[in-house]
């Protein structure tokens, strides 16, 4: 990253600021800010670097790809081991993700094209997924998006959600999984799961009240939580979920196959003073106390259609995480 050249030039005429992707934008500098041309915008109350706003946003997000080979042998070699991260742009909020025009009602859908490719690892065809947090589908739609499809059961305690799923369905002529309205707490009441054997858990849940907490910095769009449900689990305190969603994940793992695995998940918070909030952390260390259950590695998602935001700029270090854990577990009898 270059040096900062000092030279104040503080005239009050309006510039045209040239974003890398081409994009022009007229505007007026205020009196602390400096154009640095290409390098775009130095403000100059920035105490802790002499990074420019549009430096600082490259710095802060969570997953930066680099490429130290020194020949095509290792560059290769390097390519591949990097696959052990999942990079896709089939994000939550991305047009090419399936249905999105009637999935975009869900604060976080996943995209139904990586739930594929994980369902196609962990299963062979016409075999048995579950999904106690289903949402408006990602699980269901990848399971059916497969060559050869498996079949699905998913719940969700919002029956908008399971409408949507259904109308994406009928919208991309994709054949319809089995969807229950219910509360995951429940999983075992309900016939068509506690009478048959998964192949896979697959499952994105609600982490405590995260989508609620107020935003930072450039994104100051508040989701709100998934539901008004008292019984969300996206609604109760980050304490009160461990023992909420570890008794649950036991539950549902009761009705997975031996050697089956489950697969979650996870994007952490951001730290407090009190604590971490490594979400990801947390929950391996609490659904590694379900007996039978062994934690295995987890592979990470790069969503790159998550927008850049200069968090912190220009006053502290806050990450803009791109990334999410996918965390796998199996069960071990
Ligand atoms: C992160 S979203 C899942 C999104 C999903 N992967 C998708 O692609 O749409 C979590 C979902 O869990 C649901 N939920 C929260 N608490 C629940 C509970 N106790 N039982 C069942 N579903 C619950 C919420 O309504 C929300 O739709």
């Amino acid at each position: 990253m270059k040096e900062k050249q000092l030279n104040f030039n503080n005239s009050k005429e309006e510039k045209v600021i040239v974003y890398p992707n081409g994009r022009k934008v007229k505007r007026i500098l205020k009196s602390h800010e400096e154009d640095m041309g290409e390098r775009g915008i130095y403000n100059k109350k920035n105490k802790l670097n002499d990074l420019t706003g549009r430096e600082w946003t490259f710095f802060i997000n969570s997953v930066n790809e680099t490429d130290f080979s020194k020949n095509e042998d290792e560059f290769r070699l390097w390519e591949y081991l990097r696959d052990s991260l999942i990079a896709t742009k089939f994000g939550t909020g991305s047009k090419d993700s399936i249905g999105h025009n009637l999935r975009k009602l869900h604060p976080s859908p996943k995209p139904p094209q990586l739930m594929r490719d994980i369902i196609s690892f962990f299963t062979k065809k016409d075999q048995w997924i579950l999904d106690p947090f289903m949402g408006v589908g990602g699980t269901l739609l990848g399971a059916s998006l497969l060559d050869h499809p498996r079949n699905a059961i998913g719940i969700d305690l919002c029956g908008e959600y399971l409408k949507i799923y259904n109308k994406v369905c009928e919208q991309e002529r994709i054949r319809k999984q089995k969807t229950i309205l219910g509360d995951a707490r429940n999983i075992l009441n309900f016939d068509e799961i506690k009478n048959r054997e998964f192949d896979l858990i697959l499952t994105d849940p609600p982490y405590a009240d995260m989508l609620s907490k107020k935003r930072t910095g450039g994104d100051r769009k508040d989701k709100g939580s998934f539901t008004n449900d008292k019984n969300d689990l996206g609604n109760v305190s980050y304490e009160e979920f461990f023992p909420e969603f570890k008794e649950i994940i036991k539950k549902t793992v009761s009705v997975l196959k031996n050697k089956g695995y489950l697969v979650i998940f996870c994007k952490d918070l951001q730290p407090t003073k009190n604590h971490h909030n490594m979400l990801h952390a947390d929950i391996v260390n609490s659904l590694r106390e379900i007996e039978n259950l062994e934690f295995k590695g987890y592979k990470i998602w790069y969503d790159k259609t998550i927008n850049l935001y200069p968090y912190g700029y220009p006053f502290s270090f806050v990450s803009n995480q791109l990334h999410q854990y996918i965390l796998v577990f199996r069960k071990e009898e």
